[in-house]
């Protein structure tokens, strides 16, 4: 077992380094994928810091070059670099490489080595995905993962907060504009095992999510999950049709920080805000808005937490104290 992961981490780490050759040596990757990255205003160093890659638009350089160094195409497979099919009539199988003519971005695990990779395509189609992944592996398991984790670790324990974000992207022009505390979930739902690895470096998430309708929905569902968890929460979602690594290329480091510190909301003010614009003077919708923030506060493992919220709910909502302590102890029995 330890002898496979470790076989696995070595095949990985050639196909790290492989695809960074490849980017930085070869036309193909010079004239594609590194001017792909130079429109994107990604710098050398930040190319260098995440280890980015190309892949060749072709259907084996990987598989060919891993074979001479003497890499089996059952390693190869097993960490997700190459595909198989059975030839049709009983014919013998194709191998290829699983990504071709991408821009790659190898994932780390905490302590750096890389378990798998995110390859993105350098022109959006319909025909195929954005983003390609490597497949669930003995060393990569995608829940457990966040992107950026082993760039972002120390500058986490030092700033006390994480900055949690959808994309890969988001991630690395952040971590280029001085802001290095940021990971993200990758496009997966936030998991307990990813929100787990945070508190590990800070008891402080600011959820920075993009502001689509598909942003919006993840993170009310992540807001629960990282209370949950016992930890505290902030939430900024960008403008609409903006993500963290479009908007910090609009308004440069200092002002994107400004704006971050400006606009993140506690969960309370954010639930509030959203219920309070779309309710009005119905009543019963600001009740069911106080019952919503209220089965959030439930979710809350802290006693004192939760009595210090509920002061802050009906503050927030105009409301005694009392009622929403009641609610809450009508939402917690219901659980029970
Ligand atoms: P860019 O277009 O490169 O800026 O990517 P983005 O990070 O802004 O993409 P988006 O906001 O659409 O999605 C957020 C994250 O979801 C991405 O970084 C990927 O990790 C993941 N994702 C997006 N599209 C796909 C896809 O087609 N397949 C898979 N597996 N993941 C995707
Ligand atoms: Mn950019
Ligand atoms: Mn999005
Ligand atoms: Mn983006
Ligand atoms: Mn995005």
């Amino acid at each position: 077992r330890q002898n496979e992961r470790e076989s696995l981490l070595i095949v990985l780490n050639f196909a790290k380094t492989f695809f960074q050759e490849t980017l930085l040596n070869t036309d193909e990757g010079k004239g594609i994928g590194l001017s792909y990255f130079r429109e994107r205003g990604f710098t050398n160093p930040t190319i260098d810091a995440f280890e980015l890659g190309y892949t060749l638009d072709q259907w084996s350089a990987l598989l060919q070059e891993g074979q001479r160094r003497g890499y089996s195409t059952e390693l190869l497979e097993k960490a997700g670099l190459i595909l198989t099919k059975e030839g049709t009539d009983g014919g013998k199988q194709k191998m290829f490489d699983r990504f071709r003519g991408r821009v790659m971005f190898p994932i780390h695990n905490v302590s750096g080595r890389v378990i798998a990779f995110g390859a993105r395509i350098l022109k959006v189609d319909k025909t195929q995905p954005k983003y390609l992944n490597s497949p669930e592996t003995t060393v990569y398991h995608k829940s457990q993962v966040l992107y950026g984790i082993f760039q972002a670790k120390q500058a986490i324990r030092q700033e006390d907060v994480c900055y949690l974000t959808e994309g890969y992207t988001d991630v690395i022009s952040l971590h280029q504009a001085g802001i290095k505390n940021v990971v993200a979930s990758s496009g997966t739902s936030l998991t307990t095992e990813q929100i787990r690895l945070i508190a590990r470096f800070t008891p402080n998430v600011t959820i920075l999510y993009d502001g689509d309708a598909a942003g919006i929905k993840a993170a009310l569902r992540g807001l629960d999950m990282v209370l949950e968890e016992g930890l505290n929460l902030k939430l900024l979602l960008l403008p609409d049709g903006e993500d963290p690594d479009s908007y910090v290329h609009k308004l440069g480091a200092e002002a994107f920080k400004s704006y971050i510190n400006e606009h993140s909301q506690d969960f309370i003010d954010f639930k509030a805000s959203r219920w309070l614009t779309e309710a009005g003077d119905n009543p019963l919708k600001r009740a069911e808005g106080i019952s919503d923030v209220c089965a959030s506060i439930t979710k809350i493992p802290d006693l004192l937490k939760r009595q210090t919220l509920s002061q802050r709910v009906a503050q927030v909502f105009h409301v005694s104290e009392q009622s929403v302590i009641s609610e809450i102890n009508r939402l917690l029995r219901k659980q029970q």
